[in-house]
């Protein structure tokens, strides 16, 4: 047995010195990050691969912001690789599949695939994959209903304008405009479709100026996968789906079975890029490093809704954890970005994080609140709040026993419900409105802090860090005191 001589320390115990500071405006200082391998983020935030913060949705509100989402792992392998196609065809100015139907059709059947897929227009294209032409709303509304096809109603190829394969967004404007169109198919010499720009995508992409976007101008996004031999097959799936990067979710990261299943996603997909975790420690970040991770997440039990320290005894305070697997890494001279997961509550815990040593934080509750999250909110004692559940709680297991037994509810349940051993809960949140203005009130802190870190950018502020421990008295002479909140 041994016990450490330094205390573990978290956001609450310690402030940052303030430095010299050679910056003039907060609009001066730049916020940008790696995430993981060649991947840049603009805002250094993660949104957390839990059931009621990521989705689709969330993941859009983030990458479009400039931050990224993580799409959690509780449903089929299929499902998930949904969520990230539906990101990855949602931005970008050209549309690289766009929902096509055959011109032998009905007109009835093109609305339908229209009303499923919230979409307001078809391509058709013959089985070659050659553009025939084009369905759109307004072709529709002129068009008689009963069993005509969709090749009677479309306009056909002829009629249509289109772009070929480099046109840039510039580009794409004008012709659009001096046509008065508003979409345009993009071909290649032979009139193969290549995909569709839309007036409504092109307004979208122009809006986003710090989108987190990959080669093709689409949105980037990460998913989830568990640590077990099948989920090889789900890495496949997801990667398949456009995933830009794999996140491991495993409670214990530095485990034997963790540090061999990244070996094997790396042998298997050499090029995917790889955050693996948790840990807690130097030893951890370093064995995981070695075994081939791309980035390290970091974070045992520091999360709002873990339990996990309470119900094994084990966990670091989140700042200590930080700043020992930092040093883990460097130490073995490796050089990777680290996401401090867990237990950020504003833009100051975030700015600790970064200084002590992090290139992003990833965040769950504080996001579960926000429309984009997953679920609905609820009048709870007159305040509208929403859910937010550990992965580890008794209801996410259930959650995960139901998808797991797909859409038969009546198969007999095997599990034994009182054996289980939850290390997370289930709690609510404050109904927050949209993702983007949180975003907007952590990046903003985040700017403020640079310039009192005498830092014009994240790397400065670690390089300048200096950190003051504090008493409990310190704590709430931070907070507003002595005065009636109104
Ligand atoms: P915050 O504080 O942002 O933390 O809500 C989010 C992170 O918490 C972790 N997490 C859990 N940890 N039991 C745990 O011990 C759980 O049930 C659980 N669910 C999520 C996870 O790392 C997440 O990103």
């Amino acid at each position: 047995m041994k016990i450490r001589p330094n205390k573990g320390l978290t956001f609450d115990d310690v402030l940052l010195l303030p430095k010299r500071s050679p910056v003039i405006s907060r609009q001066d200082v730049d916020t940008s990050t790696r995430l993981v391998g060649d991947i840049r983020i603009k805002l250094p935030v993660v949104s957390a691969n839990m059931d009621t913060v990521t989705e689709g949705t969330m993941a859009i509100a983030m990458a479009r912001a400039g931050g990224i989402g993580i799409i959690h792992r509780f449903m089929t392998p299929e499902m998930q690789a949904e969520q990230v196609n539906f990101v990855k065809r949602t931005y970008g100015y050209i549309i690289e599949k766009p929902y096509a139907i055959a011109p032998e059709a009905t007109v009835a059947q093109a609305e339908a695939a229209m009303r499923r897929w919230q979409v307001s227009g078809l391509v058709v294209v013959d089985p070659e994959g050659r553009l025939l032409g084009l369905l759109t709303r307004r072709d529709l509304g002129i068009s008689p209903k009963n069993g005509r096809e969709v090749r009677l109603a479309m306009t056909p190829r002829e009629r249509l304008i289109t772009a070929g394969p480099h046109v840039t967004p510039e580009q794409a404007r004008h012709i659009m405009y001096e046509h008065r169109v508003e979409k345009l198919p993009v071909v290649d010499e032979a009139d193969h479709l290549l995909g569709l720009i839309t007036m409504r995508d092109l307004t979208k992409f122009e809006r986003y100026p710090l989108a987190t976007v990959d080669g093709k101008d689409r949105l980037r996004v990460g998913a989830a996968v568990g640590v077990t031999e099948n989920e090889l097959k789900r890495a496949e799936v997801l990667l398949e789906a456009g995933a830009d990067l794999l996140v491991l979710d495993i409670a214990h990261g530095h485990a034997d079975h963790c540090l061999r299943f990244v070996r094997q996603l790396k042998t298997a997909f050499p090029r995917a890029l790889i955050v693996a975790g948790n840990v807690a420690t130097a030893e951890g970040a370093r064995d995981l490093a070695q075994a081939g991770a791309d980035a390290i997440k970091v974070g045992i039990g520091p999360g709002s809704i873990c339990t996990t320290r309470i119900v094994t005894g084990f966990g670091v305070p989140q700042l200590t954890a930080i700043m020992d697997s930092r040093k883990g890494l460097v130490k073995d001279g490796l050089d990777l970005p680290i996401i401090a997961d867990g237990g950020i509550r504003n833009s100051g815990d975030m700015v600790k994080a970064l200084a002590s040593g992090a290139d992003s934080v990833m965040i769950g509750s504080l996001f579960a609140g926000c429309d984009e999250a997953p679920g609905v909110p609820v009048i709870r004692d007159g305040r509208k709040v929403k859910v937010v559940r550990g992965m580890a709680s008794l209801g996410a297991a259930m959650g995960r026993r139901q998808v797991e037994r797909g859409e038969d509810e009546s198969a007999e349940d095997p599990e034994d419900w009182s054996k289980v051993v939850p290390e997370g809960v289930e709690a609510v949140v404050p109904y927050r409105g949209q993702v983007s203005e949180i975003l907007y009130q952590l990046v903003g802190g985040l700017r403020s802090a640079l310039s009192y870190g005498g830092a014009r950018n994240i790397p400065e502020l670690q390089i300048n860090a200096e950190f003051v421990e504090i008493t409990p008295a310190g704590m709430s002479e931070s907070r507003s005191h002595d005065v009636d909140r109104v």
